[in-house]
Order: C-alpha cells, then sequence, then structure tokens
C-alpha cells in the first residue's frame, strides 16, 4: 500500500497547522487538526516512511469500490467539461436513494466545506454553538470565526450526547452540533433522543446532525425528519465508508430555506464539482451490496481489535464506527508518539480526555501491526533503531527535516 500523502505535502501541512495555531487561527479539517495533535516524532515518520500504518485520519484503507475506480478513469477524457448534467443525475439518484425531493438535497466538494458553511449561517456573537465533548471540532472552530460563543456539553456515561443537557445549554442557541455515530468515540446517540431535542431546543436554533460515519452503524438515520420540515440539517460524505476521502465529495440535506441559507456562504463561485468524483459516486450509489459489505469488515476487524486490547485490560468506547478512543492510563500523545516511533500513527488525544487515544480502524494487517507495536510500547520494550530509508527524499525535505 501506498502512503496516503505525499511527504512533501505531509511537510507543508504539518508547517501550515503549526503556523495557524501560533497565531491562534482556527485550523480546519480532519487532516490539518490531526496534524496539529502529532509531536514532531509523529509527523517525521508519517512524512518519510512510506510503509507507516496510517490510522489517525478516520480513511478507508479499501479506496474507492472498482466500479467506482473504473467509472472515473473512464470519465477523464471528458474532464475539461463542467459536466453540470452528470452532476444533476448524482443529484437525482441520492434525493431517490435518500427519501427525499431533489431540492432539499445540495452537493459539496467534500462535508467539511458544508460543515463550515452551515456554522457560518446559524452561529453569531448572538447565535452560539452547542457541541458534545469530546466530538469533532471543526464547527467549534468556525464558531470562533464566526465570534460566536461555543458551549461543550460532556458526553453521557453510555458515550451518547447529552440532548437535554445541550437543549438547555443555551437559550439563544443558533446551532446544536450532533455527530451521530461521534468523532471520535463512534458510539451512537438515539433516534429518540434527537427527537426530543428537535421537539425541546430553543426556538431559534437549528440541529445540524452529522451523519458522516453512519453507514458502519446501525443507527437510524434521521433523513425522514429532513423530509418532515424539522430545523434540521443533515450531512452525509462519501469519504468514509465510500472510501473517497481524496476525491471530495459531501452531501446536504434540509428545508430548502435552510438549503438557501448555507448555500450563501459556500465559496468557490459555484456548484461545479469535480466530474471523476461525481462519476465515482454515482457508480457506488448503484454497486448493490456494497455498503453492507463493507460495514461487515469494518466491524470484524474494529470488533477484533477492541477484543484485543480489551483482553490487555485496556478501556475502549464501544463504536459502532470506524474509529474508537482506547483509554491507555497515560498521556495520549505520549503513547501515540511511541507508536510513531514503531511506524505506527495514530490519532489524536481530546484536551477532555487527555488518556485517550483514537484509533482508526485500518486493514486487518494493519492493525496486526497496531497490536504488535501497542503490546511493545506496554511491555516497555526499546524500538529498534532503524537506518531511515532516504533515497526517495529530495534536498528540499531534508531541509523541512531538519
Ligand atoms: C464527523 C465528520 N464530519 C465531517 C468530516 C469531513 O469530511 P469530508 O470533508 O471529507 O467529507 C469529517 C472528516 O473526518 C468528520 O469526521
Amino acid at each position: 500500500m501506498t502512503a496516503p500523502l505525499s511527504r512533501r505535502s505531509f511537510l507543508r501541512m504539518s508547517s501550515l497547522a503549526a503556523g495557524a495555531a501560533a497565531i491562534g487561527a482556527p485550523l480546519l479539517g480532519e487532516r490539518e487538526m490531526a496534524m496539529a495533535a502529532m509531536s514532531a516524532g509523529m509527523q517525521k515518520v508519517a512524512a518519510t516512511s512510506p510503509n507507516a500504518v496510517m490510522i489517525n485520519f478516520n480513511e478507508n484503507p479499501l479506496g474507492p469500490s472498482e466500479a467506482a475506480r473504473k467509472a472515473a478513469v473512464e470519465l477523464l477524457p471528458q474532464a475539461g467539461r463542467y459536466l453540470h448534467p452528470l452532476q444533476d443525475e448524482l443529484a437525482e439518484l441520492l434525493a431517490r436513494q435518500l427519501g427525499l425531493s431533489l431540492d432539499a438535497v445540495d452537493l459539496y466538494a467534500g462535508s467539511g466545506i458544508a460543515l463550515d458553511a452551515t456554522t457560518m449561517a446559524f452561529t453569531g456573537p448572538d447565535a452560539p454553538l452547542v457541541v458534545a465533548d469530546p466530538s469533532y471540532e471543526q464547527p467549534t472552530q468556525m464558531a470562533a470565526i464566526r465570534k460566536a460563543p461555543v458551549h461543550k456539553v460532556p458526553l453521557r456515561k453510555d458515550y451518547s450526547h447529552d440532548v437535554k443537557a445541550m437543549a438547555g445549554a443555551a437559550s439563544n442557541a443558533g446551532l446544536i452540533y450532533i455527530c451521530n455515530p461521534n468523532n471520535p468515540t463512534g458510539t451512537v446517540t438515539t433516534r429518540a433522543d434527537i427527537e426530543w431535542l428537535l421537539a425541546n431546543k430553543p426556538k431559534g436554533a437549528v440541529v445540524l446532525v452529522d451523519e458522516a460515519y453512519i453507514h458502519f452503524s446501525d443507527a437510524p438515520s434521521v433523513l425522514d425528519l429532513v423530509a418532515a420540515g424539522k430545523d434540521l440539517v443533515v450531512l452525509r460524505t462519501f469519504s468514509k465508508l465510500y472510501g473517497m476521502a481524496g476525491m471530495r465529495l459531501g452531501v446536504v440535506a434540509a428545508r430548502p430555506d435552510l438549503l438557501a441559507r448555507i448555500q450563501a456562504f459556500r465559496t468557490g463561485g459555484g456548484t461545479a464539482l469535480p466530474v471523476m468524483t461525481v462519476a465515482a459516486a454515482i457508480a457506488s450509489l448503484k454497486e448493490p451490496g456494497l455498503v453492507a459489505q463493507r460495514k461487515q469488515l469494518n466491524a470484524s476487524v474494529r470488533d477484533d481489535t477492541i477484543g484485543w486490547l480489551r483482553s490487555k485490560g485496556y478501556a475502549c468506547t464501544p463504536s459502532q464506527s470506524n474509529c474508537f478512543m482506547v483509554d491507555v492510563r497515560r498521556p495520549g500523545p505520549g503513547f501515540a508518539a511511541q507508536l510513531a516511533a514503531r511506524d505506527v500513527v495514530v490519532g489524536r488525544s481530546w484536551p477532555v480526555w487527555p488518556n485517550h487515544m483514537r484509533i482508526s480502524v485500518g486493514t486487518a494487517e494493519e492493525m496486526r501491526r497496531f497490536k504488535t507495536a501497542f503490546a511493545a510500547v506496554i511491555d516497555g520494550k526499546v524500538p529498534v533503531q532503524k537506518v531511515a530509508d532516504t533515497s526517495h527524499l529530495r534536498s528540499a525535505d531534508f531541509l523541512a527535516l531538519a
């Protein structure tokens, strides 16, 4: 398997993330947040070790399905055109599959852009954001740009969102963010809780349910509540189960009046999407059994890894997703650095849970290497000093690594 990031881009991102952190600017997106949380040693491994196990971005190691790859490649010769009819075909197919009318669905080049636009649209100095803690940080960072107050509500003991506390957190709340399943815990909040929140939230607030990981879980979607006209925005992405993170495609579902408010913050001057991505998405949606097959594979590797960690005495969150948190009972970043010294790059720790690390589910072989490295760290084994293979590096990389 090739390394998911080029070394040059990894090095560039490391310095961007460090620079943004230094001036207090927000770090937008999974990648930037992961980079900012990585120690210099971990960044070095990720940047220089092509065979490192990269289980730090919640990516899908399988990549796009065979049919999606074929569709993208076949479309390449036409990529000199915007191909709006193809985009319309995708929107219609999605709307049909999701049980929504066409005017309740919008497409963006990644759900992260839509997440930003939604936060911009519904938060502000007098319209706070309410989020769970720990949860995905991107809305919190965008709220800082909006100068919107942020209310962080701890997850309940069962790791679900505490919807009662979230509904009561701010009477003037603009946006309440529910990530279901939650990133980083992989845990699920029940539909009954989301229905309760919609019925009991402050009047002017919009509820944003981020279903980026829902395909991996048994949690029922709340898309039908969009169709029912609720104050609800639902996000989906092709980055996770469909394995298309690098191809960039996200879906926003909401009432047309809410979509228009989000649309006002869409950057890029138009709605055109990468055409090969559109072709790959259509092929993915038409592939029978793809979701069930990938869901089952992810669950079996995840449950095996969690079972192993628990057998060693390390508590894990009861995940239904492609990531989970493990409590390593000592500072997570230090533990992660020791794994990185063994060529295994894991996810970040959240300030509210400093002794946990987020683990993304890789292939069975990657998780075997993760277990070996984890066992070596807890056994206190000293990592073998490797002579790094630097033949692929250019002189500029050496300077950046110095
Ligand atoms: C919960 C959640 N929402 C949204 C995103 C953004 O995904 P993308 O922009 O790749 O669609 C991520 C990325 O990791 C995520 O974890």
